[in-house]
């Protein structure tokens, strides 16, 4: 793991979405696994920009959608599904065949499980997997306790989690379980980027960087990759007791 820290989210966005998109003209068919959220949006803003208006080819990545809110129309606009169509799929006008997205209204969602890890196995593995973390410390709905060793699943929300993610609904909604990657995908990915802005995300990372590695905090994980990036900015580097 190592950990890169900005001056503010601008300038964390636009390290991100530079890469991503250097890595696309490198390997046109790159395999990039994505969070929604608030962290990520402008991560995501910048990279598609910087494709279209570099006319850098993407017609043949894909995009994977890393987790959604079980039971969500793909129509509520606080899903993950509505953030992906908004800010990437329809502006990159991204085909079918090209992108998946976990469908949080499957009757069978086991079967939305074993489809995602085909994808991902199918391709070899994610190539850029770009994250955000929760005030738990999840990453996708890794919930603390999740098991390093897990692929795609389904699991019961913490109570961190329903009460935080409110804040992408406009009414009160029930927020019960989550269908996300798991971890080890994460692993096997060949690079990853946690990333988090602003103070309220200092104490997460504090312990993302110098806690224990376990799987009572999820992001703990990162310390594990060898091509893991933790991407900060001033703010949420603000409570780390020495300098990295
Ligand atoms: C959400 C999602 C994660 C996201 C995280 C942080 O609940 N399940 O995928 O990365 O929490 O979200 P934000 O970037 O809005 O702080």
């Amino acid at each position: 793991m190592k950990l890169k820290r900005f001056k503010n989210y601008q300038e964390l966005s636009g390290f991100a979405a530079t890469d991503i998109s250097d890595a696309i003209k490198n390997k046109p068919s790159l395999v990039l696994c994505l969070a929604s959220g608030d962290t990520p949006k402008l991560t995501v803003e910048l990279l598609v920009k910087k494709l279209i208006e570099e006319k850098v080819d993407h017609s043949k990545i894909t995009f994977i959608g890393l987790d959604e809110w079980v039971g969500l129309p793909p129509t509520n606009t606080g899903s993950c599904h509505y953030f992906f169509q908004n800010k990437l799929i329809e502006p990159l006008q991204l085909k079918s065949s090209q992108y998946f997205l976990f469908d949080a209204l499957a009757g069978d969602l086991k079967n939305e499980c074993v489809k995602m890890d085909k994808v991902i196995d199918e391709r070899k593995g994610i190539d850029i997997m770009l994250v955000g973390i929760g005030m738990n410390g999840h990453i996708g709905f890794n919930e603390p306790g999740s098991s390093f060793d897990n692929l795609s699943h389904v699991i019961g929300l913490d109570e961190i989690t329903k009460s935080v993610g409110q804040k992408y609904f406009n009414e009160q909604v029930e927020l019960e379980k989550g269908i996300t990657i798991g971890f080890k995908h994460l692993l096997n990915a060949k690079k990853v980027f946690l990333m988090a802005n602003g103070s309220k995300k200092a104490e997460v990372i504090r312990t993302t960087v110098e806690g224990p590695l376990t799987e009572d905090f999820p992001a703990s994980i990162m310390q594990r990759h060898e091509n893991g990036f933790v991407l900060i900015d001033d703010e949420a580097a603000s409570l780390l007791s020495k300098l990295h």
